[in-house]
C-alpha cells in the first residue's frame, strides 16, 4: 500500500495567509496541517509516500524534506496547474505502479487516523476496487456527496451538488486499486475545468466494481478555511497534556493543559489551556486564553488574545481589546502606537480582514 497526498492547490479560501504560504503547512497545534496526515499514514504503516505539489513546492519541499524524520520515502510529484483530484492520480501513476494506495487531502484532518480504514480495505474488502470515507454535514452542497442504496451501497456521487441527494460528504481521504487508473483516463473535465476524482469513482460504479464505504463518526476538518481551522486548532489542543519546557515565573499562572515549549518564557501574565506556546515565544504581561496556538519566536506583550492561532515571528503588543478568533500570519505586528490624534493606522496586504469590534 502507497500513500499520496495531495498539497497542491492554491488555497483561496485562507487569503491572505495563502499569498506566502502553502495552506497545508499552516499550523494546527503548532505544527503543519500536513504533517497530521504524514503521521497517520506512518501509523497505518505507509512507508512510500508521493506528494502531490503546485506552486507552493518549494515551501512543501522544505518542511517535509525526503521524509527520513518519520523513516519514509517521499516521492515529489509536480502538478503543473491545479487540474482536480483525478489529474492527480494521472499524473502520479509511474509513482504508484500496480499498488493499491490511500489518497488523502493535505488540508483535511479527521480524529481517528488511518489505520483502521486502511486495515479494511487490505483485509476486508472482498473484491471491491475502491473505499470511499463519508461523513454526515450540514452543508452537503459544498462537496462531493454520496447516494447510498437501502442496504448501505454506493449508487452514486455528485460533485457540489445544488441539490444534494443526501447529508453525507465526501471525506478528503480515498482507497483505490490499480483499476482507478483507468477511471482517471476515462473521464472528461467538470463545469469546473478539473478532472474530479467524484466522477472517476462513479466511473467504476457504473461499470459494476464495488465501492465501500465507511461513515466517519469521529471529527473531521476539511481546514481551506478560518472557522474550520480554528475548530481544528480547538480540537487538537484539547487533546494534549500538560508540558512545561519553557520558562514560567513566579508571577504568572498555568491552568490547565497548557504546553509551553522550549526556550519559551512567561513573565507576570497567566496562560489559562487549553493552549500552547512555541519555543522563543516570549508572553509578557498578558492573558493568553483558551484555545489558542502561538507559535516560535513571537511576543505577545501587555495584550490579551484567546481563540486565536499566531505565526511564527509575530508581535502583540498593548492591544487594547482582547483579539479572539483571529489567524495572523508570520512577522506580523499588532501595536497601540499612543500617537495623536487616536486613530486605527493599517498596512495591510491583499485580501486580508479586519474586524473592528
Ligand atoms: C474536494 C473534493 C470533494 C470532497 C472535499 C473534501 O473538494 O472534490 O468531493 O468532499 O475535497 O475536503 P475541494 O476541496 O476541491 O473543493
Amino acid at each position: 500500500m502507497k500513500g499520496l497526498i495531495l498539497s497542491g492547490g492554491a488555497g483561496t479560501r485562507l487569503r491572505p495567509i495563502t499569498h506566502t504560504s502553502a495552506k497545508q503547512l499552516v499550523p494546527v497545534a503548532n505544527k503543519p496541517i500536513l504533517f497530521y496526515g504524514i503521521d497517520d499514514m506512518v501509523e497505518a504503516g505507509i512507508r512510500q509516500i508521493g506528494i502531490v505539489v503546485g506552486d507552493t513546492k518549494a515551501e512543501i519541499m522544505a518542511a517535509v524534506g525526503d521524509g527520513s524524520r518519520w523513516g519514509i520515502e517521499v516521492t515529489y510529484i509536480p502538478q503543473d496547474a491545479p487540474l482536480g483530484l483525478a489529474h492527480c492520480v494521472l499524473i502520479a501513476q509511474d509513482f504508484l505502479g500496480d499498488d493499491d494506495f490511500v489518497m488523502y487531502l493535505g488540508d483535511n484532518m479527521l480524529q481517528e487516523g488511518l489505520k483502521e480504514i486502511v486495515e479494511r480495505f487490505e483485509h476486508e474488502r472482498e473484491g471491491a476496487t475502491a473505499q470511499i470515507c463519508l461523513h454526515q454535514v450540514p452543508d452537503p452542497q459544498r462537496f462531493g456527496v454520496a447516494a447510498l442504496n437501502a442496504e448501505g451501497q454506493v449508487v452514486r456521487l455528485v460533485e457540489k451538488p445544488v441539490d444534494p441527494p443526501s447529508d453525507l460528504a465526501l471525506v478528503g481521504v480515498y482507497l483505490f486499486d490499480p483499476t482507478v487508473h483507468e477511471a482517471v483516463r476515462s473521464i472528461q473535465p467538470s463545469a469546473r475545468g478539473e478532472l474530479e476524482i467524484t466522477d472517476a469513482i462513479q466511473w467504476l460504479i457504473d461499470q459494476g466494481h464495488t465501492v465501500l464505504q465507511q461513515i466517519l463518526t469521529g471529527w473531521w476538518i476539511d481546514t481551506g478555511k478560518l472557522t474550520p481551522l480554528l475548530e481544528a486548532n480547538r480540537l487538537i489542543l484539547e487533546t494534549l497534556d500538560q508540558s512545561i519546557e519553557g520558562k514560567v515565573d513566579g508571577a504568572s499562572s498555568i491552568e490547565g493543559r497548557v504546553v509551553i515549549q522550549a526556550g519559551a518564557e512567561i513573565v507576570n501574565s497567566t496562560v489559562r489551556g487549553p493552549a500552547i506556546v512555541g519555543e522563543g515565544t516570549r508572553i509578557v504581561d498578558s492573558y493568553v486564553g483558551p484555545f489558542t496556538a502561538i507559535a516560535n519566536d513571537c511576543e505577545v506583550v501587555h495584550s490579551e488574545i484567546e481563540h486565536s492561532v499566531v505565526l511564527e515571528h509575530s508581535k502583540v503588543t498593548d492591544a487594547g481589546t482582547r483579539i479572539v478568533d483571529s489567524l495572523i500570519g508570520k512577522q506580523v505586528e499588532v501595536f497601540r502606537s499612543h500617537q495623536r490624534p487616536r486613530a486605527t493606522r493599517l498596512m495591510l496586504g491583499d485580501h486580508s480582514q479586519v474586524d473592528l469590534g
